[in-house]
């Protein structure tokens, strides 16, 4: 029996325990039934407007729903508050201060979608502009493009009178300078080490290296809803690596008469599903939000066959964190690996939520 059977037969096994013989007939439906799915899938919003984020979004569903709330437009809420966490130097994940390249330069993604116009736009490996999900809207608005990339999304974002800065703050080249320094034994960088040390490798497998970001999307009391997803991507990435985030379907998708959904994490295992996509097709079927995040985490992992990507006993060695809300104010959260949480605001202060899961650490 391959890795993959052995987690697919693991699968079923706790999916017919939790919820019958006859839902594990269907692996989506008992996959839905499974783990922590039936609460999370009552999540309402209990008023409009709403907004949902991961969770590193506190301050900015924040923002976005106070920017609602005095009439402004969904997608110019939710930009303006990733913008807070983009200008923000103690988030290592997303703009300024963001984890650099393997050449430690600062590299962003980004994109938007506006449900009401149906329009999308996305940067990707941007340098040197802080808020690169700005640009993605100026695309969005001011050319008849969809993606604009490195040297190119530059140049515009130049042309529109976007500040050049270094992106790299003290914290963030330390970061870069230890991730260097403890890469190997071969190459000519030590990391500080004493007489006795040996194990001078990795800090981090392909679990633990950050690729962290932040999704947010907002629903009007007028039921017009919009998302933006925006990352320096992956840590010590080779330079012109582009992840989920810039992706329209993969890193965010919205559709205005259905709902909106978002990612964070691994971005390859998501480029490869097209889950946010996925996501919102789920709920134009009927799926609640929570359930159609949980099938999009069953088919990343159902998709892995790689045993790079697998830990010893076969499980995923990684974690995507999906985050959905549909145009009823119904929203949801759901990872691979329990232990997430997203952000949500209704009003007032913001919450954490705990996100629905496939597998328990
Ligand atoms: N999900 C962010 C990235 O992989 O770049």
């Amino acid at each position: 029996m391959n890795d993959l059977s052995t987690l697919t037969r693991r699968f079923f096994l706790k999916a017919a325990a939790l919820a019958g013989a006859g839902a594990a007939l269907d692996p989506m439906r008992a996959l839905a039934r499974s783990s922590t799915a039936p609460a999370a899938a009552m999540h309402k919003a209990a008023s409009l407007p709403i907004s949902i984020a991961s969770a590193n979004g506190l301050e900015a569903t924040k923002r976005a729903v106070a920017m609602m709330r005095d009439g402004k437009d969904t997608l110019d809420a939710v930009i303006a508050g990733v913008n807070l966490v983009e200008n923000d130097p103690e988030d290592d994940t997303v703009g300024y201060g963001g984890l650099p390249n393997e050449d430690g330069v600062v590299e962003l993604d980004s994109c938007v979608m506006h449900g009401p116009t149906m329009r999308g736009a996305g940067v990707a490996a941007l340098r040197n502009i802080k808020n690169p999900s700005l640009v993605a809207q100026r695309v969005m608005e001011r050319t008849d493009h969809v993606l604009l990339v490195g040297e190119g999304a530059l140049r515009f974002a130049r042309a529109h009178g976007f500040r050049e800065e270094n992106l790299l703050t003290d914290a963030s080249r330390e970061k870069w300078l230890s991730w260097k320094e403890h890469l190997s034994k071969q190459d000519d960088w030590l990391p500080p080490h004493g007489e006795e040390d040996r194990d001078i490798g990795a800090l981090f497998g392909v679990e633990g290296r950050p690729t962290g970001t932040i999704n947010c999307l907002g629903l009007n009391d007028r039921a017009e809803i919009s998302g933006v997803t925006t990352t320096s991507g992956l840590a010590f990435k080779i330079p012109g690596r582009v992840g989920d985030s810039p992706i329209l379907g993969a890193g965010l998708y919205v559709d205005g008469s259905i709902g909106a959904a978002g990612s964070t994490g691994r971005g390859e295992a998501n480029l490869l599903s097209l889950a946010s996509f996925l996501i919102v097709e789920r709920m134009r079927a009927g799926d609640a939000p929570t359930d159609a995040c949980l099938q999009a985490c069953q088919r990343i992992v159902a998709q892995t066959k790689m045993k790079r990507l697998l830990s010893e006993d076969g499980m995923p060695a990684f974690n995507v964190n999906f985050y959905a809300l549909n145009v009823r104010g119904e929203f949801g959260g759901a990872s691979i690996w329990s232990g997430r949480r997203f952000a949500v605001n209704e009003g007032g202060e913001s919450r954490l939520v705990d996100s629905a899961y496939l597998f328990e650490r």
